[in-house]
């Protein structure tokens, strides 16, 4: 695909994810605290991918992806309350995020955890009450997020992460797969549900987001070592913790490589629905992400 097209779907997709999540918690109730804590995180300027893939995979399944949107959004409150909890001192203790301080540095712990936790039920809400979806297809969303960030998705990935110390690169992938495919893979597959798209375009939607999640995440465990401020986070973050991540047992280039199949096996499981090649485009620039 055309680097030109390419760029206009990502920003017209963003730039409507944007817009939804800046009309959320705008009131003014005398907790508004919370909601201005919410709302730092998710308007800190997040590259949106998890949504931009929900979107892309709804217009491949056929619905006007204008629709999916707050699908798409309610994902991403998700993955903003898991940033803002990944953050704390009781976690992965970071101090910078998307190139500014992390919530709990701006608004303290208590507010953090409770921003966080607010922003779960409030992305079950934006599901269940999201116009022009069918019952069928808000109940098949809501159980798809809910796989994808709980007990045996997402959660279990940071509970490894942090608590169950993985250091060969079979135990590293299970982490990788839960902490970040699930939610890509999630992600991919919400949009196929918010369409009603076919069994087979489901399968397809969740092999590529896993295959891409991992190549996602050895990406980020290697630029925690090369990267620049560009990054937004702090570098040297996992060592500091103590973490044992690809670039530990694969050194940068085996990284590279890793990045490199895993990207080609997430292509090729979308190699006969991805018409324009957006998903492909969308794989290769991840691959080679700064930030
Ligand atoms: C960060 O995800 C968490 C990981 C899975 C590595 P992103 O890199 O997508 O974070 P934002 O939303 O763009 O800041
Ligand atoms: C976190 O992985 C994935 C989440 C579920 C939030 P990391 O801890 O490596 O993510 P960053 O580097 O802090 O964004
Ligand atoms: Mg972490
Ligand atoms: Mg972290
Ligand atoms: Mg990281």
């Amino acid at each position: 695909m055309e680097k030109e097209l390419f760029d206009a779907r990502y920003q017209a997709y963003r730039q409507a994810v944007e817009e939804f999540l800046d009309s959320l918690f705008t009131d003014k109730p005398h907790w508004a605290d919370l909601y201005e804590s919410m709302r730092y995180s998710l308007l800190a300027g997040g590259k949106r991918i998890r949504p931009v893939l929900t979107l892309e995979f709804a217009r491949l399944a056929g619905l006007d992806w204008k629709r999916a949107v707050p699908v798409a959004c309610a994902l991403e409150l998700v993955h903003t309350y898991s940033l803002i909890h990944d953050d704390l001192p009781c976690m992965d203790d970071d101090d910078l995020r998307r190139g500014k301080p992390t919530n709990h540095k701006v608004y303290g712990e208590t507010l953090a955890v409770l921003a966080g936790d607010a922003l779960q039920p409030e992305a079950f809400r934006l599901i269940l009450t999201a116009p022009g979806l069918t019952e069928n297809t808000k109940t098949a969303c809501a159980l798809i997020l809910a796989a994808a960030a709980g007990a045996d998705g997402m959660v279990a990935g940071q509970v490894l992460d942090t608590l169950h110390a993985p250091k060969t690169e079979e135990a590293l992938k299970e982490v990788d797969h839960l902490k970040t495919g699930a939610m890509i893979a999630g992600a991919c597959k919400l949009g196929v549900a918010a369409a009603g798209g076919e069994k087979a375009l489901l399968t397809a939607a969740g092999e590529y987001g896993y295959e891409l999640g991992l190549a996602f995440q050895i990406r980020d465990d290697m630029l925690d070592v090369i990267g620049t401020d560009e990054f937004g986070k702090p570098i040297g973050s996992d060592r500091e913790e103590g973490k044992v991540t690809y670039v530990d047992l694969l050194g940068l280039e085996g990284c590279d490589r890793a990045v490199l199949d895993c990207t080609e096996r997430a292509k090729a499981a979308v190699r006969a629905c991805d018409t324009d090649g957006f998903l492909a485009a969308l794989a290769d620039s991840l691959a080679e992400r700064n930030k």
